[in-house]
């Protein structure tokens, strides 16, 4: 029984050395290892022995059975740093090449034209005041002066959310936001406000090169005891110089219902630099906001005696600043998320 265990351990040993499929090396498994292989085989044999023999039979039963395991357990790792050297062989990597680029993500140009546009307002002393943009008819038209029905009305086309008794709506501009500042920071009229309201606004319009029905606004309102035209055309100018660079702006009379007098300002053509261009349309300026004077019954309506408190207001679009500025064409390329368009920037 002892010479017949070494002979199944060499045996199994010599037969292990070549192998190297994995189809073989199975059927040796099976052959020697499995439940009905050689080694389980001679361990059956045991109980047939007399009993002085058994323990040492035994013993060596176990230690070749051990050692098999072992040495099928070597063979397998064997095998697999084999078919590694060989793929490698097969698929030379050059560690020498280059990597390839990490594309980084980085700003919208919208975003970056905001921000641009927050820092030089908070630097003027304009708090940043975030208001809704589902908004009701009341706060969007009425006490903006812009009643039920009123033709001023055809200025925003509007998206209607739910037709309840409220017309609620997505705000068509940033405008609301000023009776909701005014009404949350004046303390009963009491205060004075000194804010920039940015965000979404919403109108439902064709969309085309030069109309989206999303959009941008940032809104600015001052109120105190005596703020002039003055204020308002000096603030705007400073605003411009900062924007802009060292070019002339002008201003002229508008109409909004929410200020009076109203005004709006231009800046002269940053493609052309006043020569005259299909961007200024040979004018020689570019439009860049709407503005005013807080209209008395506005300024109730937030709150304020108009006796007493005074403020103007204006309201900018900053994609169409991004427009002018770089001289983009079609204004669908802010949320056609293009990344040939993205990357320019
Ligand atoms: N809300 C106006 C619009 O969307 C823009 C505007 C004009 C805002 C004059 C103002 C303002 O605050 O004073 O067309």
């Amino acid at each position: 029984m002892i010479d017949n265990l070494g002979k199944l351990r060499a045996d199994a040993l010599a037969q292990l050395a070549p192998i190297w499929d994995e189809a073989a090396l199975e059927e040796w498994r099976v052959k020697y290892l499995g439940r009905k292989g050689a080694v389980s085989a001679s361990m059956e044999q045991l109980g047939a022995l007399p009993k002085e023999e058994r323990g040492a039979v035994g013993k060596l039963a176990n230690e070749t059975k051990n050692e098999l395991e072992a040495a099928y357990a070597t063979k397998v790792g064997a095998m697999k740093q084999r078919a590694l050297s060989e793929s490698l062989e097969a698929e030379p990597l050059d560690v020498t090449l280059p990597g390839r680029p990490v594309l980084r993500g980085r700003l919208h140009p919208a975003t970056a034209n905001l921000r641009e546009i927050y820092r030089i307002w908070g630097d003027m002393g304009f708090q940043i005041f975030r208001s809704r943009q589902v908004e009701s008819d009341e706060m969007n038209f009425q006490l903006l002066n812009i009643p039920p029905n009123h033709p001023a009305r055809d200025n925003w086309s509007t998206f209607y959310v739910a037709d309840t008794e409220q017309r609620v709506l997505l705000r068509t501009h940033t405008s609301p936001g000023q009776i909701r500042a005014m009404r949350q920071l004046s303390q009963g009229g009491t205060q004075p406000v000194r804010v920039i309201l940015p965000g979404m606004c919403y109108r439902y319009e064709q969309i085309s090169a030069r109309y989206e029905i999303q959009f941008n606004q940032v809104e600015g309102l001052a109120v105190g005891r005596n703020v002039t035209f003055a204020d308002l055309k000096g603030t705007l100018t400073e605003f411009a110089r900062r924007m802009f660079g060292e070019r002339p702006v002008r201003f002229y009379g508008d109409h909004f219902p929410f200020t009076e007098p109203s005004a709006q300002m231009d800046v002269q053509c940053i493609i052309c630099d006043g020569a005259g261009c299909a961007m200024c349309k040979y004018t020689g300026f570019l439009e860049i906001l709407g503005a005013g004077m807080v209209h008395p019954q506005v300024l109730r309506n937030g709150g304020y005696d108009p006796a007493e408190w005074s403020g103007f207001a204006f309201g900018m679009g900053p994609e169409r600043i991004a427009i002018l500025k770089h001289g983009i064409e079609d204004i669908r390329y802010f949320w056609a998320n293009d990344l040939r368009f993205l990357e320019q920037f």
